[in-house]
């Protein structure tokens, strides 16, 4: 069996006195796309950030693609252009076409020449189906659309592995489908992928994994059919109950059996 792609051992983040990771054991096989759901607040956004080390862990190793990142002597920048990461805000540069987002970091960062660049630049704007939109300026796109084009540039720097933090929440509910589609079609071909989302469809469908979070703690883990269609923890319950109906945002649940 091939080591994981993805290794978190003993994660523990805090800032100041705020223990935001309460130590995260988690790993992620090659190809897996593992969806990462819970509460506002239950440390998320942290555990992404670790995983390429925008956040320093105060505490516990993560390695990914058998790197220690959280080695000292580490090169972390080196470490890091294997790890493409998606936000929830585009962050597209406005004075420059969609072409020129996706050429400029790998001329910069892999010193890839113009031409090179600018071929990898088009097959991965095909990827994504944004062909035509070569020659645009971010501002005259959808925010679907201007999403799409971050994907293709996190994807036109060869990243073994993709993280993606809401990738949808900050778009038009019609504009949602058609950047989950880019991310399914990448999880078909074999990407290494760790997603948060409220997308439950997506996480249903595409995940081989679901792992739900709550106060800096995994709770829960498991197929999409065992943590989605049928929590054994309350918490995951309550979470899920409230993300299909917010209405009943303050009704504690719960008086049922559990189911695991
Ligand atoms: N840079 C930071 N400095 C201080 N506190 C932070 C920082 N980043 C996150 N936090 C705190 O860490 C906790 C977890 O935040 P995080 O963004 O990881 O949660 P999340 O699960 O991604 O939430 P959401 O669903 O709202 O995005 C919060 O209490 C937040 O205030
Ligand atoms: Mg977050």
């Amino acid at each position: 069996m091939s080591p994981p792609e993805i290794q978190l051992t003993g994660l523990h983040k805090a800032f100041g006195d705020n223990e935001v990771l309460r130590g995260i054991d988690l790993e992620v096989a090659r190809g897996e796309v593992v969806c990462v759901i819970g509460p506002s607040g239950s440390g998320k956004s942290t555990l992404l950030r670790c995983v390429n080390l925008l956040e320093q862990p105060t505490r516990g190793i993560v390695v990914v693609r058998g790197v220690e990142l959280t080695d000292p002597d580490v090169d972390i920048d080196a470490a890091r252009r294997r790890i493409g990461m998606v936000f929830q805000q585009f962050n597209l540069f406005p004075h420059l076409t969609v072409t020129e987002n996706l050429t400029l970091p790998q001329r910069r960062v892999l010193r890839r020449d113009k031409r090179a660049a600018e071929r990898v630049a088009h097959e991965n704007l095909i990827r994504v189906g944004l062909q035509d939109k070569a020659h645009a300026r971010p501002a005259s796109l959808s925010g679907g659309q201007q999403q799409r084009v971050a994907i293709a540039r996190a994807l036109a720097m060869d990243p073994e592995v993709m993280l993606f933090d809401e990738p949808t929440s900050a778009l038009d509910p019609e504009l949602v489908g058609d950047v989950l589609a880019v991310m399914r079609m990448l999880a078909d071909d074999g990407m290494t992928m760790m997603v948060v989302t409220h997308e439950m469809t997506f996480a249903s469908e595409v995940a081989d994994r679901v792992v739900f979070m709550d106060g800096g703690v995994v709770v829960e883990e498991g197929t999409p059919a065992q943590v989605i269609g049928a929590p054994g923890h309350a918490r995951t319950r309550h979470f899920l109950s409230r993300l299909l109906d917010p209405a009943r945002a303050d009704v504690e649940e719960d008086t049922g059996n559990p189911a695991g």
